[in-house]
């Protein structure tokens, strides 16, 4: 492997922004390889065009980011079952003999991250307190309760969706309406924000937070910017907070291990230099 020029990328629309190339080519360089992680722009019409030239262009694989997370599932040759469960991709390795295979590794990024915040963090501690019903919330979910979590209230603008999921995922999740978010929060051992509320340029979240236990640990999946409204409110009242770039950064451990065959390191070199870039 090492005298060979090692590639792998990232395909979305748009996806100049993604941070992975930088993740991934600094891993590039640690770990001793010659190779490179690009952007693929890739419009929705041609998703599948693209991901079938994965095997032609001789590439270890690549990232899937949004808008293809769930489109880019039907054009790969297997699914993961975790994968399937969180109804979407992130990442694409091509095996031996060609095939293309699909992974979703933000779940473990996600409980990883939390990990790193508090290293004998338990799912079974207390109740969890997921706000949103999309992907993000999908793969939180499924990670949560493939780590022993037993209650998660689900809460989403929209209902019905967090009713669809919590119905996906069995008695463990229940769905609550969205003006109930404060009255979930009693008792709760997680809270984690997975709308896009708080993010650069969107409204906050608005929340009070007075019902969550101050040993509650509370979550973002945003990282622009690195500390939202409600982690900034969560911080003052003591809770211990976890920001969306440990999730980043954790997701894209296994993706380099299977492309390469190294398992990377996420140093505070690494993220210093990450956010540099935010
Ligand atoms: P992702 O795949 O990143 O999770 P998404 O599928 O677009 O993104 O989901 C965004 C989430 O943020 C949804 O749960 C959305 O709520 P709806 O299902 O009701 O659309 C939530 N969201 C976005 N804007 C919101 C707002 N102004 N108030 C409350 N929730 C909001």
């Amino acid at each position: 492997m090492k005298n060979t020029f090692v590639m792998a990328g990232v395909m979305g629309w748009p996806v100049s922004h993604s941070r992975s190339p930088v993740i991934h080519n600094h891993w590039i360089k640690q770990s001793g390889l010659t190779g490179a992680y690009g952007l693929f722009p890739v419009k929705p019409s041609q998703l599948e065009t693209a991901i079938r030239g994965i095997k032609a262009l001789g590439i270890a694989g690549c990232n899937i980011t949004l808008p293809h997370k769930v489109n880019a599932m039907q054009f790969v040759d297997w699914v993961d079952p975790l994968a399937i469960r969180m109804g979407a991709i992130n990442t694409i390795v091509v095996q031996a003999d060609g095939a293309l295979h699909g992974f979703n590794n933000d779940g473990y990024g996600f409980i990883q991250s939390l990990r790193e915040a508090q290293p004998n963090w338990k799912a079974n501690s207390g109740p969890a307190v997921v706000l949103g019903a999309g992907g993000a919330a999908r793969a939180v979910i499924v990670a949560l309760i493939d780590s022993g979590a037993t209650e998660i209230r689900l809460l989403n603008r929209t209902l019905s969706k967090a009713e669809d999921l919590a119905r996906d995922f069995g008695e463990a999740v229940r769905a609550f309406p969205w003006v109930e978010r404060e009255n979930a929060l009693h008792g709760a051992a997680l809270l984690v924000n997975t709308t896009s509320l708080g993010m650069h340029g969107e409204s906050p979240l608005v929340i009070a937070l007075n019902q969550l236990p101050v040993s509650a640990i509370v979550s973002d999946v945003i990282y622009i910017p690195l500390e939202t409204p409600l982690l900034a409110a969560a911080r003052l009242r003591g809770n211990i907070t976890v920001n969306g770039l440990g999730m980043l950064l954790h997701q894209a451990r296994p993706a380099f291990k299977a492309w390469f065959d190294v398992m990377p390191e996420v140093t505070s070199e690494l993220r210093d230099t990450i956010i540099a870039t935010l």
